[in-house]
């Protein structure tokens, strides 16, 4: 199978498959630090044969916190309890990239020490499932602190590529808080960072455009998430506008790598519409995802729409993923009781 079989795919080169494990926050950091069961668990699936790990997100700073235990990388030891973590992986086999997080306002004081900051000071709807109170009210962030928050990212970039991480992945999907700058339905700015598709996609295109001024450009990956199953509402309603403007503005800014994070909904029930939208309008490395089988991520790559597939609780239930592709052997489904461990 082309998936568990070693591959040279765009900007990465060498990979030992095209296995990718997709972001998953686990909540075991202490004192927002990685520990040796994060390397052993990381270092696990590496071993196995992921060609690719995406690690948790990791917080940029104190402000863009908004969950238990999440490890952070605002300081330089922060960045460097990731160095053995990065090596064992390395040393195993794949490659590792760090998920660079700021949560705006799906957050609450709790987590800040002060309101969150957003696009918006409108509320997200609902409980934060972190801490059972509703989500905090946030500050709207103006436009003369933006670059302060872009700053944040490329410290952040700097500090995880000093640690040996082959690249970062700016976290601009899922609600945080980039994406409350990208979606409509958020955003609610008369600024020149809300109302056109333009004026949205600016927070985004300047903060890359300050981390890509800062690290090498084959080391940045960005993940956008056009239809996405958590922190709704979901769809962007204007999806391919917002594409069309988005994603030759990335390139033309040096991005080579990009992940599509899908609502398994948009795969199993529309065919993959969205990554169907992106493979044409994007040269670089395109991955993504969402719930698949093995055979569906093989058709994927037999058809050309990723070079790499992301699979997230398959590789918590299966920490021998690639063995059981490679061998045939059926996987064990994933159960919401597995998050309580790391394994
Ligand atoms: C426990 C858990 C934690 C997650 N945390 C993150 C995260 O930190 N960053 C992120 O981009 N996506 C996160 N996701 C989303 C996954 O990366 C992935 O897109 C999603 O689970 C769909 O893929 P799957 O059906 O293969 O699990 C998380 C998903 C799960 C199940």
């Amino acid at each position: 199978m082309k998936l568990v079989t070693p591959a040279d795919v765009p900007v990465l080169g060498p990979v030992q498959s095209r296995v990718a494990m997709a972001a998953m926050t686990r909540s075991f950091a202490a004192d927002h630090l990685a520990t040796q069961a994060m390397l052993d668990y990381y270092r696990r699936r590496a071993a196995d044969g992921v060609g690719l790990i995406l690690t948790e997100g990791v917080i940029i700073h104190r402000s863009g916190d908004g969950y238990n235990n999440t490890p952070h990388i605002e300081t330089d030891a922060q960045a460097e309890s990731w160095r053995p973590v990065v090596a064992a992986v390395q040393a195993a086999g794949a490659r590792i990239a760090c998920q660079l997080w700021h949560c705006g306002r799906i957050s609450h004081s709790d987590y800040t020490g002060a309101a969150p900051v957003s696009s918006t000071s409108r509320a997200a709807e609902g409980i934060n499932r972190q801490n059972d109170k509703p989500f905090g009210t946030p500050r709207a962030l103006e436009a003369g602190e933006m670059a302060t928050v872009y700053g944040y990212y490329t410290d952040a970039a700097k500090r995880a590529l000093a640690v040996g991480f082959d690249a970062v992945q700016l976290h601009f999907g899922h609600g945080y808080l980039a994406d409350q700058f990208l979606d409509a339905r958020v955003n609610d700015r008369t600024d020149s960072y809300g109302g056109s598709v333009e004026n949205r996609c600016r927070f985004v295109l300047e903060c890359l455009e300050a981390v890509m001024a800062a690290v090498p450009a084959g080391r940045v990956m960005v993940r956008i998430s056009p239809s996405r199953e958590m922190n709704g509402p979901y769809d962007w309603p204007d999806m391919e506008a917002m594409l069309d403007h988005l994603l030759p503005a990335f390139a033309a800014r040096g991005l080579r790598m990009l992940d599509i994070s899908c609502a398994a909904a948009d795969y199993h029930k529309t065919s993959g519409r969205v990554i169907r939208m992106v493979r044409p309008k994007w040269q670089g490395l395109l991955i993504g995802g969402a719930s698949l089988t093995p055979e569906q991520g093989e058709a994927e790559l037999r058809d050309g729409l990723v070079d790499m597939v992301t699979w997230g609780r398959a590789l918590i239930a299966n920490p021998d993923f690639v063995s059981r592709v490679r061998s045939g052997r059926g996987l064990e489904a994933f159960d919401r009781a597995m998050l309580g461990e790391l394994r």
